[in-house]
């Protein structure tokens, strides 16, 4: 199916995360068929234990009946219109009552809409040009043009989006030191692998507000997932603005800007308008995933299941006295295995393996765990078993030193770009 897929599709994929730069090719499965709670299968009926949940948007588990019922009900109605409706009201009121900066809300399909909109808000509000990031921000020229994956963005834009490093107070002073009064913007991940240094989240504001510049926290992942507020409400740190994707809608393609009113407000002259704004099954779909975070206890789930992933990996790592090779960060709700390079192996050779061998053993992992709360215990028992088996083979291999042609059935991955 890949090799027919690469005659009509660039990479065979939308998205990089989902293509063979991310699945090592024929170690992986490369198309799912289908989706029900916690697994899917892939099109030749192989099933996996998913930790990768459509790159963290599947909060609740595929195929969640409340949601799925909620889409059925509004396709009766018709998907969009001509003009606004009440959908859109309700899912914005919805939002306002979760997350503590929301005081108006702007609908995109993707987290990368939501931050071009957000930023291009912040240029207009400030008459600024210049804008500082911090993590990843999606795919649109502002932004992917600050890393190495810039191909085809104009250097005029480029110069224009400059990043600082996380726990970095002073990586940023400097950059408000270097474009003074001319940043418009500072947008970054509250947090992705690393934990914020005490104080650092705090200090990012204050330094915002100090020149002048609008922050916004991308929340695309950490949005109804650290918390039902999100991580602003998690760390206690309220930004002027936040932008939501994923985890919104249980994997529908839907994406808000949201914060104070008064920055909102110029969205109405900011152009930021498209034919599927206000589509309504997606929104139909957030409003039921949003509600149900309110109902149950979708969030405190996420976090003790994880938090199982997370103890039984770290006595996997101690057992097989993995420590110097292999860690696991993040928080629970959304931890990373992080691989470093040995004397003879490569963190990327080390990483295939591991991905070659869970993958052939069931677990679906890119080295993440977004847990969903459809991921049961005996999943996660499911998942530390393979693990076991998986790290033992790596101790061994490690061990053995030269050996990784014999193992290794595909090309070790190239990295797209480092950005977590
Ligand atoms: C933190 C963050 N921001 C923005 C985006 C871009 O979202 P999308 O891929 O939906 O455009 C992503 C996607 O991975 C993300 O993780």
């Amino acid at each position: 199916m890949l090799e027919r897929a690469l005659k009509t599709i660039p990479l065979g994929s939308q998205t990089f995360s989902k293509s063979k730069t991310a699945y090592p090719e024929g170690v992986s499965p490369h198309f799912i068929k289908r989706g029900d709670g916690s697994h899917v299968w892939d099109v030749d009926d192989n099933e996996y234990i998913d930790f990768v949940n459509g790159l963290a948007s599947i909060t609740l588990g595929y195929n969640d009946p409340d949601v799925t019922d909620a889409v059925k009900a509004q396709l009766e109605e018709g998907t969009i219109f001509s003009l606004p409706h009440e959908i859109e009201i309700k899912v914005a009121e919805k939002i306002i009552e979760m997350v503590p900066c929301a005081e108006m809300v702007r609908f995109g399909k993707n987290g990368s809409d939501a931050t071009a909109g957000a930023v291009r808000l912040a240029r207009a509000n400030t008459k600024r040009d210049h804008v500082a990031v911090c993590g990843y921000h999606g795919w649109q020229d502002w932004y992917i043009g600050s890393t190495s994956r810039n191909l085809g963005v104009p250097s005029s834009v480029r110069d224009l989006t400059h990043s600082f490093a996380y726990n970095d107070l002073d990586s940023l002073d400097q950059l408000f030191k270097k474009y003074s009064d001319q940043v418009a913007a500072v947008i970054i991940e509250p947090m992705n692998s690393t934990e914020p240094n005490n104080g650092f989240l705090e200090g990012v504001k204050v330094l915002a507000q100090k020149n002048g510049a609008i922050l916004i926290f991308d929340e695309t992942v950490t949005g109804f997932r650290f918390a039902n507020g999100g991580a602003q409400e998690y760390f206690g740190v309220i930004p002027d603005l936040a932008i939501f994707g994923k985890g919104m809608a249980n994997g529908y393609p839907v994406s808000a800007v949201t914060g104070r009113a008064e920055v909102m407000k110029l969205m109405e002259e900011v152009f930021f308008s498209f034919t599927f704004g206000g589509e309504t099954l997606s929104l139909a779909a957030a409003l039921t995933t949003m509600t149900k975070l309110q109902q149950e206890p979708v969030v405190k789930t996420l976090w003790e299941q994880g938090r199982k992933v997370k103890k039984g990996v770290n006595t996997l790592i101690r057992k097989h006295n993995l420590g110097n090779v292999l860690s696991i960060t993040g928080k629970d709700c959304w931890s990373f295995l992080i691989f470093k390079d040995t004397d003879v192996y490569s963190q990327w050779e080390l990483k295939t393996l591991f991905l070659q061998e869970v993958f052939a053993r069931g677990v679906l992992t890119l080295g993440t765990h977004n847990m969903s709360y459809a991921h049961s215990d005996e999943d996660i028992t499911r998942l530390l078993n393979i693990y076991n088996e998986v790290f033992e083979l790596l101790k061994e291999i490690i061990k053995k030193k030269n050996v990784m042609d014999k193992w290794l059935k595909t090309e070790p991955l190239v990295p797209l770009f480092k950005i977590r």
